[in-house]
């Protein structure tokens, strides 16, 4: 079968890598795609924003399965337009797909559902909101209600801090994904990510991994899109494993088909592992950028069945195995990574620094000019690892990255820290 891949960054080329297996792919194109896809995909010059022009481009190349990485585009509703034409698409309808669109609209379900997760009020202006805070106390999490590229999330410490972050929001810091705002309980303990396949009724549970969302080591300084992850997470028990699915990903199933918006693609639960066991701290409806990395590293199956399965209403026919072994990514970012960063610094050696086995280099913010490859965004390059244990990944991670040559790029040296402090 012909399958189109939308997005461009590093999960959507460990997708790329992992798609590009299946006995039964024929040709798999990615819009708009990077360097690193395009050894796997033909890259397309699609305006993904255009679903007009994606319609007819699937229609054109006959294509039976549509993956759709990146959030932006499911929440505008990418999914329905090829819906509506005919083409089948793994992800969730732009109704679905509010899980992770409006943070309110996901609390407002764990109310009415019964979803453990923290208590919380929606505003719609800053006095109301700040008479609240000031009522609550700190520490308390304010959150833009929309999509802010993982920037619109203040956990403060004071009610000064909370306050001017209930300021920023009502005045545009994040632009109408702010003209709403979220006030949260703050939760205490450990974070996790859980990830399953769901097909609008049912949900396949993926594994596990832990995100390194803090630009510095020691999770210090401001966060960004992810700096590493490693899979699975030790904290995930079997016990919290099951509690997730039971009490937080069933009844979110249930209670979305029961509204009118079933969901079908990946539901990415960002939790807490708190003393009550797992909170929902928020849903996402796509895999985790860089978590897909690690866990495209240890799936056993072919990815393409799986999803064409989940697009299909087929889960229950299906299971997912994994590798034994633990995978740990280590994202190499340009220097300056959150904040601003240059352009178009050379990156030499990836060829011999991916030589070992099971290492791979996926590419994020990568570009080529004249042969060479060169840093083209914020986080760069997902550099991957299995290994036995998360201590084993993360020291052949590492000599890959060390064999990378980048002037102008950093990374965390820490990324699997919880893991390793535990089990080594
Ligand atoms: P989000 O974008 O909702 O995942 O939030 C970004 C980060 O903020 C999360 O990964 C957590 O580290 C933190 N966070 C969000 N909500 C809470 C909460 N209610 N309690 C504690 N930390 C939170
Ligand atoms: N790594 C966090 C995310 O994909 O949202």
């Amino acid at each position: 079968m012909n399958v189109l891949l939308i997005g461009s960054g590093g999960r959507e080329h460990a997708l790329a890598w992992k798609l590009a297996a299946s006995p039964i792919l024929q040709t798999l194109y990615c819009a708009p795609g990077n360097p690193g896809i395009a050894r796997e995909a033909v890259c397309v010059d699609l305006d993904i924003d255009d679903h007009a022009a994606v319609v007819d481009f699937c229609k054109d190349k006959e294509i039976s399965l549509v993956v759709v990485g990146p959030e932006a585009p499911l929440v505008s509703g990418i999914a329905d337009d090829l819906k509506t034409a005919g083409i089948p698409v793994f992800g969730p309808t732009a109704a679905a797909a509010q899980l992770e669109g409006s943070k309110g609209f996901t609390k407002d379900l764990c109310d009415r559902f019964g979803i453990p997760t923290g208590a919380y009020m929606r505003f719609n202006n800053a006095p109301k909101a700040k008479a609240y805070i000031h009522a609550t106390g700190a520490p308390i999490v304010v959150k833009a209600d929309g999509l802010a590229a993982g920037k619109g999330v203040t956990v403060a410490h004071t009610v000064e801090e909370a306050s001017a972050a209930v300021e920023d929001c009502f005045e545009g810091a994040f632009g109408e994904a702010g003209a709403e705002v979220v006030v949260e309980e703050f939760l205490e303990g450990e974070e996790a990510s859980f990830f399953c396949l769901c097909d609008g009724e049912s949900a396949l549970p993926l594994t596990t991994a832990q995100d390194h969302k803090a630009v510095g080591e020691g999770d210090t300084g401001p966060n960004t899109g992810g700096m590493g992850a490693y899979s699975p997470a030790p904290v995930m028990t079997d016990a919290m494993i099951e509690r997730t699915r039971d009490g937080i990903i069933r009844p979110t199933l249930k209670g979305m088909a029961e509204m009118g918006a079933p969901f079908t693609g990946v539901l990415y639960a960002g939790l807490m592992i708190t003393s009550d066991g797992p909170k929902l701290i928020e849903y996402n409806v796509r895999f985790g950028d860089p978590e897909c990395q690690v866990l495209m590293m240890r799936l056993k199956d072919d990815l393409l069945l799986l999803l064409k399965a989940a697009t299909d209403g087929m889960l229950w026919t299906t299971s997912a195995r994994w590798r034994d072994e633990a995978a740990l990514c280590v994202v190499m970012a340009s220097k300056g990574y959150p904040g601003s960063y240059a352009k178009g610094s050379s990156i030499r050696n990836l060829q011999e620094a991916q030589a070992a086995d099971d290492v791979e280099i996926f590419h994020a913010g990568t570009a080529t000019r004249d042969g060479e490859i060169v840093a083209d965004g914020g986080r760069v390059l997902g550099v991957t690892a299995l290994g036995r244990t998360v201590g084993q990944a993360q020291r052949k991670a590492y000599e890959a990255v060390d064999a990378i040559e980048w002037e102008d790029g950093f990374c965390r040296r820490d990324i699997g820290w919880r893991a390793i402090g535990r089990n080594g």
